[in-house]
């Protein structure tokens, strides 16, 4: 809650702000029986986020073999990304993440790099993750700032693919705006860094190939959204 990558709030302010918000103070009432604490805040969260649940998408139907849930176009994406473009070699299991951390060559992003706040933000984190040179900190060293080992540099986890429709732009820091734009990158054997994975290689589709897989990643993987009202925090 206080981090500045997520809500960027001082904890007594938070208190103080949602008590001034009604339904807010009866619904704490109603499932805590006492008053909004920063604990009670953050228990709210972790529940609500274990709702945040995709399921019954039309892979999921396809996967329990119900016929027509994937349409034919969806099915040949879907036969790319477990054979021809390799994306379930990272991409696997029943989030479509390997859990493992991969450099795929991911280019910095340059509008990002120029935003003060941006960079500002960057090098807090290195600081607090005990970076020497935070400072002059330009690239962002992904999981090496967390185990300081040089195999990590610019290594990032493998985000879970569902609902990806709803999750552009791409990447840890959004360079890629569109599904067109990740699978041109993919098809290129992703992007120049020398220390790149060896798993990437260019892939060669058509354009009909990269028309499937991403019929399939727009359309075969998002279940039923879950429309939310939440009160007005001021
Ligand atoms: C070597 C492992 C690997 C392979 C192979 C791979 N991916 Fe990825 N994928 C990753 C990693 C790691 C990231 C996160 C990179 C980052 O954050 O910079 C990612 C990110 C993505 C994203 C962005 C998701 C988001 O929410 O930002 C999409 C979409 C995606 N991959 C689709 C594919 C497709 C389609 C293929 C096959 C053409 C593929 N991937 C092959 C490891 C892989």
């Amino acid at each position: 809650m206080m981090s500045p990558f997520e809500m960027n709030r001082n904890l007594d302010y938070l208190e103080e702000v949602l008590k001034t918000v009604p339904a807010y103070v009866e619904a704490f009432q109603a499932v805590f029986g006492g008053e909004i604490t920063r604990q009670r805040v953050a228990m709210a969260i972790a529940a609500f986020e274990r709702t945040l649940l995709s399921r019954d998408t039309p892979l999921d139907r396809h996967l329990r073999r119900e016929p027509g849930a994937l349409s034919s176009r969806q099915r040949a994406g879907l036969d790319l990304f477990l054979g021809k473009a390799g994306c379930a070699m990272c991409h696997n299991g029943p989030n479509l993440t390997d859990e493992q951390f991969h450099n795929l060559g991911v280019p910095e992003d340059p509008k990002a790099q120029e935003d003060p706040r941006v960079l500002a933000t960057a090098r807090f984190v290195a600081k607090v993750s005990g970076f020497p040179d935070y400072r002059t900190l330009r690239d962002d060293p992904g999981r090496f700032l967390v185990t300081k080992d040089p195999v990590d540099w610019k290594t990032f986890a493998t985000p879970p693919l569902r609902e990806v429709a709803a999750t552009a732009p791409y990447m840890h820091n959004g360079a890629l705006r569109t599904l067109e734009e990740v699978i041109d990158f993919y098809d290129r054997g992703g992007g120049d860094d020398p220390k790149k994975s060896p798993l990437l290689k260019p892939l060669g589709l058509t354009r009909e190939e990269k028309e499937a897989l991403k019929d399939f990643l727009a359309g075969g993987v998002s279940g039923t959204v879950l429309e939310i009202h939440p009160p007005r925090v001021p």
